[in-house]
């Protein structure tokens, strides 16, 4: 066939496939069987294979996924992507309205919108064609994600009109993707996602753009970009106006003449939210004429002319079955409530925390009680409390044991903590949390090595330390229960991948005592090898900022340890990195500011900066950030309603800035 004649099968194709693709995925009104839009896109795929100077940049067969990165660009934003003020209650609500009819008179109207659960993006077409997209990132600058983004179908690849503009909105995982997803990670060992916001952002940010494809996200979109160029004279027009070209937005919204309407809406969706395919996790009201927008103007971080209403945790009453004990990896005996599963803010929850007995008594909860039940921060389980007035009689009273529940070593409870704690170190319960431990994301970052696969191999006694993980073979792994050929050889890569790794990494991996995976970064950056860590004195460490006196000792007297010497030896000769290989830390005389080399701590409320951007911008300076203030502390930063902090730094002399005078220093 020549070019000519495949030219016109293949628009045709194109043009009929993203038809068939709007109408499926956008409108939710599917015209042909999923298997004919199956049989077009392997033609179309072929004859593009064929015809390569025939995909357009629109073809479908961009939503496949293309070829793996090795990181993602920065993308600075055309204009800043805000975020928006929050409201808790009717209150907050009524001020907010109060401060509009203020500004603008009684004549304006809102849009309420639902407030979906995802995350910000931001999407540029040029004459019609998606060009770029980008997450939020700091809100200046994101990342570009352009390749994960075309694997979402709603994401037009053309518009309907040949318009050059950049829209936002909100990617999401759908309940249902998330629960498959889930059901898919936990079925291979490995850690699920919390939940579907975390689903969709761990998604969008794969190098690999197809395995972003297998995620099936979707996307909402809710603002364009420059709207006053568009000559559209409201938000609902704008939102119009994206529907017309083509765009996904949620259907959901309304129009309401004033705070009452608003109310009406927020309490319909507080009721109605757990029907929807998608999480959301509030409203948000916008003002919706553009020229009102404009005089109510916005702050530093926000616009005035819109706020977020964000719905309480929800609660769910269950059923507490029993009391299990866990042994941790530092051999904290945790009580753990198991609960009747239920469904509460996204997820099915069978077990909460209970953190410890002292917690137990103070919420009276007996085994077999009704108990109310949240997710703090929507994600951890947590027992709110106990109905107590709805008790049988039949509900047992819970004790602590007084001896480990594997081990059967008597337990102790340490001076001065509330916690009861396994001291034996050959606890087979700590050794396997541990190992848990090790291959854990910000440890080792061993994929594919979950808690149960690690369980198995413990519990077979393939691996009894951290070393033996290096050793294991693929005999060993393919006689474990559900694992195949392919799983086995990609955990073997993982393995070897993980010998890889910086410092930092397997020293928050062995776990040492009071050494979280922020003061690892600081241990590998400073001292730059295992060898010279080993080495070092406690008063050495104590002279690096951030450590304490407290970690020193635990690091020197890790180190001592004869066991711990041999695990070293071993974990070396497997190959295992010992030298840190991140960014040398930058000496304070190579920077020309006056915050250089200087230890300051961040409190109180900010206006203008973000604390995460006051910190960004200070450590960009050569300074450290430091969460408590010591002897140490150079500067204390103190916003609005500061409080001990600012005491302390006062009587011990430290000097004290307002926010305006650090942005005047930055500015400078
Ligand atoms: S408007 C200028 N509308 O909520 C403000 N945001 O802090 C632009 N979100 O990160 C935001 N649904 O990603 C807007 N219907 C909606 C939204 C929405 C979710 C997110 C947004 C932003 C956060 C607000």
């Amino acid at each position: 066939m020549d070019i000519k004649a495949a030219q016109k099968i293949v628009t045709d194709l194109q043009n009929l496939l993203n038809q068939y693709s709007y109408e499926y995925y956008v409108m939710d009104k599917p015209s042909v069987p999923d298997s004919e839009y199956d049989k077009l896109l392997r033609e179309l795929i072929e004859y593009e294979e064929q015809f390569p100077e025939l995909r357009t940049p629109d073809s479908p067969t961009h939503r496949v996924g293309g070829a793996i990165l090795d990181m993602f660009e920065k993308v600075e934003h055309s204009s800043p992507m805000l975020s928006l003020a929050n409201a808790f209650n009717e209150d907050d609500l009524r001020d907010f309205d109060r401060k509009v009819r203020q500004a603008v008179g009684e004549d304006y109207s809102y849009v309420c919108e639902l407030k979906i659960d995802g995350l910000a993006v931001t999407l540029q077409y040029e004459n019609g064609y998606f060009t770029r997209g980008a997450t939020r990132g700091d809100g200046t600058v994101g990342e570009d994600i352009t390749e994960n983004l075309k694997t979402i179908k709603t994401i037009p690849l053309k518009l309907k009109e040949a318009v050059t503009l950049e829209v936002r909105g909100e990617a999401f995982m759908p309940k249902k993707s998330f629960e498959a997803l889930n059901k898919g990670k936990e079925e291979r060992g490995e850690e699920p996602f919390a939940n579907p916001r975390n689903a969709a952002a761990g998604s969008l940010r794969q190098l690999d753009p197809k395995l972003a494809a297998k995620r099936k996200l979707d996307i909402f979109l809710y603002a364009i970009a420059d709207l006053g160029e568009t000559g559209v004279k409201s938000h609902s027009e704008g939102l119009d106006l994206l529907d017309r070209l083509g765009f996904k937005t949620n259907h959901e919204r309304k129009k309401c003449a004033g705070i009452e309407e608003v109310l009406e809406y927020i309490s319909g969706w507080g009721e109605k939210r757990p029907n929807l395919a998608y999480d959301i996790d509030g409203i948000v009201v916008k003002v919706d004429s553009l020229d009102q927008q404009e005089e109510l103007g916005r702050t530093a971080k926000s616009p005035r002319w819109s706020i977020a209403y964000k719905f309480p945790a929800e609660e769910v009453i269950t059923t507490l079955r029993d009391i299990e004990l866990n042994v941790g990896r530092t051999g904290v005996v945790t009580p753990t409530a198991i609960l009747d599963p239920v469904r509460v803010a996204g997820t099915t929850v069978q077990r909460a925390t209970l953190h410890n007995e002292d917690l137990i008594r103070e919420k009276n909860i007996k085994i077999g009680d009704k108990v109310v039940v949240k997710k703090a921060g929507d994600i951890i389980p947590e027992v709110v409390n106990v109905l107590a007035e709805q008790r049988t009689g039949d509900e047992k009273d819970f004790f602590m044991p007084t001896h480990c529940p594997e081990c059967d070593s008597e337990l102790v409870r340490l001076e001065g903590e509330v916690a009861l704690r396994c001291i034996n170190p050959k606890c087979p319960a700590q050794i396997r949390e541990g190992l848990i431990h090790f291959v854990s994301r910000n440890a080792m970052n061993i994929d594919g090595l979950g808690e149960k696969v690690i369980s198995q191999l413990f519990g077979e006694h393939l691996i009894k330390d951290v070393a033996d993980i290096y050793k294991l073979t693929e005999e060993q792994l393919l006689g474990l229960e559900r694992m195949g050929e392919k799983s086995a050889s990609n955990l073997l890569h993982a393995i070897q991948a993980s010998k890889g790794n910086s410092l930092e990494r397997l020293l928050f991996g062995l776990g040492i005592r009071h050494v979280g995976s922020k003061a690892a970064k600081t241990l590998a950056q400073e001292l730059g090898s295992m060898e010279a860590l080993s080495k070092a004195t406690a008063e050495e460490l104590t002279s690096i900022n951030e450590i304490g006196g407290k970690m020193a000792d635990s690091v020197v007297s890790y180190f001592e340890m004869e066991e711990v010497q041999e695990l070293l030896k071993e974990l070396e000769a497997a190959g295992v990195n010992f030298e840190y290989k991140g960014p040398r830390p930058v000496s304070p005389e190579e920077f020309d500011s006056i915050f250089a080399g200087k230890t300051i701590v961040l409190t109180g409320k900010l206006s203008i900066l973000t604390r995460g951007e006051a910190q960004e911008k200070l450590e960009a300076l050569g300074a450290k950030v430091s969460g408590s203030v010591s002897k140490k502390t150079d500067l204390l930063i103190a916003g609005e309603d500061a409080g001990s902090k600012l005491a302390k730094a006062e009587s011990l002399g430290i000097d004290v800035w307002d926010e305006e005078q650090l942005i005047e220093e930055l500015n400078k």
